[in-house]
């Protein structure tokens, strides 16, 4: 599995934002919008995409065109929802499936309440949204959710992640023959005795939608 850490000082700005107690929730969603396309930017380097010839009015010009079966944009639900938009902006033509997990805050142990994706995702490049990558369970059910439906690729992407989480899915995901990697904007420092990230940004989906 390959981690990839944004270094960029627009992504530590903003990230630095989205951190602050004082952010309001509609600051919080503008930011988490603004974030995934940043973050999306280095996640679909590898996207895979056909020759394709266009005329300009000057001359025919050769280019490219995302190729066919289209990404799939998985977000996880709730706060993953947080992340759509910027990504479906950067990918407007991709299918978007749902996965649903909530994690029991005393076990810590996330479990799955709604699952709606594709049977057959072969060929397909996929892509997973979740702002917090935290003992990385969450994020291992979903990759492999993708893997089990035979998934070209599967890319992660999380605002942030905590070394454990991160730790975990390189030990889940080590050799198999499926590129798996995980786009961050920062690995903070690890995770309290809730299972919070530190310094992390609280809890997200409560950040972005209101506490249930
Ligand atoms: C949060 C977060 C991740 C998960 C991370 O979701 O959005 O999905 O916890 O924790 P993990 O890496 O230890 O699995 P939560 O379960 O709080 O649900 P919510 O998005 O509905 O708030
Ligand atoms: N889920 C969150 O929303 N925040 C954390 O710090 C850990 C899990």
């Amino acid at each position: 599995m390959q981690t990839s850490v944004a270094d960029h000082p627009l992504v530590a700005h903003k990230l630095t934002a989205l951190r602050d107690r004082g952010t309001d929730t509609p600051t919080f969603r503008r930011l988490a919008y603004e974030l995934t396309t940043l973050l999306g930017y280095e996640a679909t380097r590898n996207v895979r995409v056909e020759p394709v010839q266009v005329v300009t009015p000057v001359a025919p010009a050769l280019g490219v065109r995302l190729a066919r079966p289209v990404p799939l944009l998985v977000p996880i639900l709730r706060a993953g929802i947080g992340m759509l938009d910027g990504l479906a902006s950067l990918l407007p033509r991709a299918d978007i499936g749902f996965a649903g997990l909530v994690r029991n805050e005393e076990t810590l142990i996330a479990s799955t309440y709604a699952t709606r994706l594709p049977a057959d995702l072969t060929g397909r490049d996929t892509f997973i949204l979740d702002p917090m990558l935290a003992t990385g369970g969450s994020m291992e059910t979903v990759i492999t959710m993708m893997l089990d439906r035979n998934a070209a690729t599967v890319t992660a992407i999380c605002l942030v992640a905590a070394p454990e989480g991160l730790a975990r899915l390189a030990a889940g995901f080590r050799d198999g023959s499926v590129p798996v990697q995980v786009v961050t904007g920062a690995v903070d420092a690890g995770l309290n005795d809730k299972g919070y990230i530190v310094p992390g940004l609280g809890d997200a989906g409560d950040r972005l939608f209101g506490s249930i």
